[in-house]
């Protein structure tokens, strides 16, 4: 025999399996349940779900299975696929255990069906009915609980209809990393319930509601809201954040009543995070803007007016002679509205200062010019470096896809970040950085000589080798934008095969900018110079120069220098880090138009306000975080006269004599793909067709020659100049929480309560320094402003830093902080 010949053969692509007399082809390590669904054989199930550990705990799939020792009962999540296996789902005896699995579960479960919501879609009710026996045998006293009680503000629990399938508490510890619900007692008195005194305050407990195979975790905004033959459903995508988690929305009597996440492989698996899922509860509130507003005579706040009364007021106030117009945020439109806009802008309103950010990301061009990545290649990299806010906070079901990730499949993850966040934990190696110093933070990492700590030194062993995608985003908005930009600058110096995955979380934010709503860019990421040629002979003439951030906008509006300020969907009163340049800007614009769907601290001060359609009220399309373009798509009727962002801007440039040349959304889609160089290819045929259900990335080659484009960013190493710590300051860092202040969250009734608040969070050590007692009221003091808030020791901030969470409910860190330093120090005392 020569030597070369091996005697291991190669393990086989496929086995032949034979499922109720049909054989076919199985993969090798597949379970018999997933196998014999691909077939087209529904094995019927309790405990068994595609995207957790099996853990044969209901028996409800028993079948029969022969692997060549003849015919055996057994669970068929828990066996995988062999060659020449025989299974049979529907012999006798499979029939058999079948049923006696369901006359065991029914023996204590209450069978309350007319009243729980569960009913008409329960999987208990299906199955029963399918493979369970006509009428019981049991005339016994059935278990009783005290029912329901509520096991957070979210989730109700009715224990005796819980058949301990093992669903919740899985999700809980193995998917959410919150095993806040877990099983107690033993034998018969088992019960699920979460830990006394300890709420299942988890992000993502919907998801139990919506895998609970009966009605015992029910959803406290849904129960008794409809029953499953009132509901009409559209698939969409969910544009609370920037993940675009794919969604089910359910409507009864013109009301959206219910969002359920939909399975799709590149995105959210099917798992959605709470605010997405309960958040369609603000756009029913009765706070929505049904009709146009404007300013009344003096004294008379806003009033409403007809849309021809309120758009010619509005194109009135932005043409007015005295300076120039500007368009603040577009992350809540869809992509067509944002391209809708941004045409109005540069043709109509002639002005490129347009941002669809609140001077709380990161630089256009920059983020459109970096190598791209998508959700699945961050998880399969060999090295994730995270330089990003908290993902678990602000892109919820990132966190859950790389938590996955990370304990199913050994990602390794390098943290770079100025205090502990839900990642740490997880990483396998965190690095702290002081505030500011994240370029200085990669240069150590990076720097083979540099002196540093064991930590610090495993690191950069592991960015040795292997494929590395960095989760890119605003660590703290406490901070410039600029020490990110110069860390992501020298990662793409030094590893030219990194590629990024931009941790900007409003909805359609990188949509909004790749259309074009960002200074110094037009739709389809070509800057105004390079597209000039391109798009004058499409739209006409264009602004001269590129225009103004958010940050620029707001500073000139304060000296005087807009004439008119539209607010686009936005509150910079909210959002925009330094709140005292932001008042200033709206009381020193001349002239403010807001589009919106509610009235806002801003708005409220606007001149015009013109009611616009949110999601689930207006088809098009979205943008997620990796450019994967979805689908979103209407389920119900928009309050009042609100309408859809892309008809006001039509209507308004008809007003200024200009045809945008848009009567539909299709028309708008066919000009993007024509025109915009990156959206090329990706047609409405494709959008309408099976593709696009999980989202269509466009072509990573790029647009035809004959277009211009596509931006690349080319790093250019700098020093990000930060002043030297004072001994007696903190370092201030403020990032977003899930749930805040703003209106998704306090026009939802559910979720209102949740915002946490703002306390000051600060390392005990300092605590003690300061001789400030965990708890107490402080007087926290910036370099432009002081407030009161109440310091909490935490030993997850280090030393010299303190934390305080954006946006929340009252006085915070907005008032702290002045956008033009590039770090917030502050001087925490006693009262
Ligand atoms: Fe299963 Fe529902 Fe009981 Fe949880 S509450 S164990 S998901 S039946
Ligand atoms: Fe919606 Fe984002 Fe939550 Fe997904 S992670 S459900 S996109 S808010
Ligand atoms: Fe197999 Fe529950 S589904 S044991």
């Amino acid at each position: 025999m020569a030597d070369d010949v091996t005697t291991e053969s190669a393990a086989p692509a496929t086995v032949a399996v034979t499922i109720d007399g049909t054989t076919f082809d199985a993969k090798p390590g597949e379970l018999v349940i997933a196998a014999a669904e691909r077939a087209g054989v529904y094995i019927p199930r309790f405990c068994w779900h595609p995207r957790m550990s099996s853990v044969g705990m209901c028996r409800m799939c028993l079948v029969e299975v022969d692997t060549g020792r003849g015919p055996a009962l057994q669970p068929s999540c828990m066996i995988e696929v062999a060659d020449g296996m025989v299974v049979e789902t529907a012999s006798d005896k499979a029939r058999q255990a079948q049923d006696g699995v369901l006359e065991f579960l029914l023996v204590n479960h209450p069978l309350d069906c007319p009243v729980c919501d569960k009913g008409g879609e329960c999987p208990l009710q299906d199955q029963t009915v399918a493979f369970g026996p006509g009428e019981s045998r049991m005339v016994e006293e059935k278990r009783h609980f005290e029912k329901p009680i509520a096991i957070s503000e979210l989730v109700a629990l009715d224990r005796e209809r819980c058949i301990l399938c093992d669903r919740c508490t899985r999700f809980a510890s193995e998917v959410a990393g919150d095993p806040l619900i877990t099983f107690i007692g033993r034998g018969n008195t088992t019960q699920v319930n979460t830990f006394p005194d300890d709420p299942f305050s988890s992000y993502f407990s919907g998801n139990t509601v919506q895998i609970c195979p009966v009605g015992a975790l029910t959803a406290t905004p849904y129960r008794f809201k409809a029953r499953p033959w009132d509901l009409e459903q559209v698939e969409s995508t969910c544009t609370t954040c920037s993940v675009g988690c794919r969604i089910a929305v359910q409507s009864s009597s013109d009301r959206v009543v219910r969002h359920l996440g939909v399975d799709v492989d590149p995105v959210n698996w099917g798992w959605l995070c709470d605010k997405g899922r309960f958040g369609f509860e603000a756009t029913n509130s009765d706070d929505r803007l049904t009709s146009p507003l404007v300013a009344g005579p003096a004294g008379a706040g806003l009033v409403e007016t007809s849309w021809s009364v309120a758009l010619d007021r509005a194109v009135e106030g932005l043409t007015a002679e005295g300076g120039s117009v500007a368009v603040i945020g577009g992350a809540r439109l869809t992509n067509e509205d944002a391209y809708a806009w941004s045409k109005l802008a540069r043709v109509a309103l002639g002005t490129d200062s347009v941002d669809a950010q609140l001077g709380d990301g990161l630089p256009a061009p920059f983020v459109l010019g970096l190598p791209r990545a998508t959700i699945d290649e961050a998880c399969e990299a060999d090295v994730l470096v995270l330089l990003a806010p908290d993902l678990k906070e602000e892109l919820p079901v990132l966190h859950l896809r790389l938590r996955d990730a990370i304990t199913n499949h050994g990602l390794q993850v390098i943290e770079l970040a100025t205090t502990d966040t839900s990642m740490t934990s997880l990483a396998a190696v965190s690095l702290r950085y002081r505030p500011g110093d994240a370029a200085s933070a990669v240069r150590t990492l990076l720097d083979a000589s540099a002196e540093s700590d064991p930590s610090w030194a495993q690191a950069r062993q592991l960015l040795s080798g292997g494929s590395v995608v960095c989760v890119l985003g605003r660590p703290s908005l406490a901070e410039a934008a600029d020490s990110v930009v110069a860390a992501a600058d020298l990662l793409l110096t030094e590893l030219s095969a990194v590629t990024f995955l931009p941790a900007l979380r409003r909805g359609n934010v990188l949509g909004a900018l790749e259309l074009g709503l960002a200074p110094g860019m037009l739709p389809g990421r070509v800057t105004l110079d390079d597209g000039r040629d391109w798009f004058t002979r499409a739209w006409g003439e264009l602004p001269a120069v590129p225009g103004l951030d958010t940050a620029g906008i707001l500073a000139a509006a304060a000296d005087g220098r807009i004439q008119g300020l539209v607010l686009l969907g936005s509150d910079p009163l909210a959002d925009f880090p330094d709140r005292e340049l932001a008042r200033r800007a709206i009381e020193g614009a001349g002239f403010v138009v807001a589009v919106d769907c509610f009235l806002n601290d801003s708005s409220r001060q606007a001149d015009v306000v013109l009611p616009a359609a949110t999601s689930g009220e207006k088809d098009g399309t979205t943008t997620n975080i990796e450019g994967r373009i979805s689908r979103v798509q209407q389920k119900v009727t928009p309050p009042g006269t609100a309408r859809a962002d892309w008809i006001i801007a039509v209507e308004l440039a008809d007003r200024l004599g200009i045809d945008l040349g848009f009567d539909s959304l299709g028309a708008i889609w066919a000009e993007i793909e024509r025109l915009a160089p990156s959206f090329s290819g990706v047609t409405r045929a494709r959008l309408s067709g099976p593709e696009a259900l999980a989202g269509i990335l466009p072509d990573p080659i790029g647009p035809p020659a004959d277009r211009p484009g596509p931006l690349r960013h080319h790093p250019v190493p700098h020093q990000v100049s930060v002043p030297p710590v004072d001994a007696y300051a903190l370092r201030l860092v403020s990032g977003r929480r899930l749930y805040d202040a703003g209106v998704g969250v306090a026009r939802a009734p559910h979720l209102a309560g949740l915002a946490p608040g703002a306390p000051l969070l600060v390392n005990p050590y300092d605590l003690d320094r300061l001789g400030v007692a965990d708890g107490e009221t402080v007087r926290v003091t910036s370099r432009t402003a002081r407030l009161d808030a109440v310091a909490a020791a935490d030993v997850g901030v280090p030393r010299g830093v303190a934390v305080m969470a954006f946006n929340q409910p009252g006085p915070g860190a907005a008032e702290l902080i002045d956008i033009a330093d590039p770090v917030t120090d502050v001087l925490v005392e006693t009262r």
